[in-house]
């Protein structure tokens, strides 16, 4: 494992100022999130399913689809109960999440705009439900410390895996890739 999830989440937390209130809002509001997270879902996979490349990965035709629904509305519920409120079992879950995109072959150009397509649409769906900014707020913050879990793997597992396959120190990649990128 590259970096240490609970720490990650911890330092992640701060630099997005989520905060003991937002923590507050979001259980308060968990059995809301459960009830629009199928809502979310089909949503989500509407938007996944337009663009040719990510329908392609999506319908393979194994349950991946229907296996991707039912995950997708764990994870949005999580985002209200924070699992462990936001503790070691919430940062390694969402490490996992990074590790599995990555293994996939999923990129960040994906990735990125998709929870853009979240976070409009959460916002949609608190309007239609007179849910306060605070809430849209604090979903917001929330959805940003996920995005960089994935977008963190997208950085640290390749270079762990390169460091493991060569015997490189981590000092000496880095090295490598500062003289290669001042070349470029
Ligand atoms: C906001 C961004 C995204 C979130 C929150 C998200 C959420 C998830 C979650 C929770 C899982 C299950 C991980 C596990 O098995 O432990 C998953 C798997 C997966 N996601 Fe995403 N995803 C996102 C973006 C995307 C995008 C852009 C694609 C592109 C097609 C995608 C395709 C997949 C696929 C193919 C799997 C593996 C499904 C399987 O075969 O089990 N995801 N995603």
């Amino acid at each position: 494992m590259a970096i240490e999830p609970h720490a990650f989440m911890s330092t992640v937390e701060k630099r997005i100022g989520f905060t003991d209130e937002d923590k507050a809002l979001l259980n308060s509001e968990a059995d809301w999130g459960l009830k629009v997270a199928p809502e979310m879902a089909d949503h989500f996979y509407a938007y996944l399913g337009r663009d040719v490349e990510m329908n392609a990965i999506l319908n393979v035709g194994d349950g991946r689809i229907d296996r991707l629904r039912e995950t997708f509305i764990e994870w949005f519920h999580e985002m209200f109960t924070g699992m462990d409120n936001w503790g070691k079992a919430y940062a390694d879950r969402r490490w996992k999440i990074g590790l599995v995109h990555f293994r996939i072959g999923i990129e960040p150009q994906h990735v990125v705009p998709a929870m853009a397509t979240v976070v409009n649409k959460v916002d949609k769906s608190l309007k239609a439900n007179g849910k306060s900014e605070a809430l849209k707020d604090s979903l917001s913050r929330v959805c940003m410390i996920d995005l960089a879990f994935i977008e963190q793997a997208y950085l640290e597992l390749p270079i762990a895996a390169i460091i493991k396959e060569t015997g490189w120190s981590e000092a000496l990649f880095r090295r490598i890739v500062a003289t290669g990128v001042r070349e470029m």
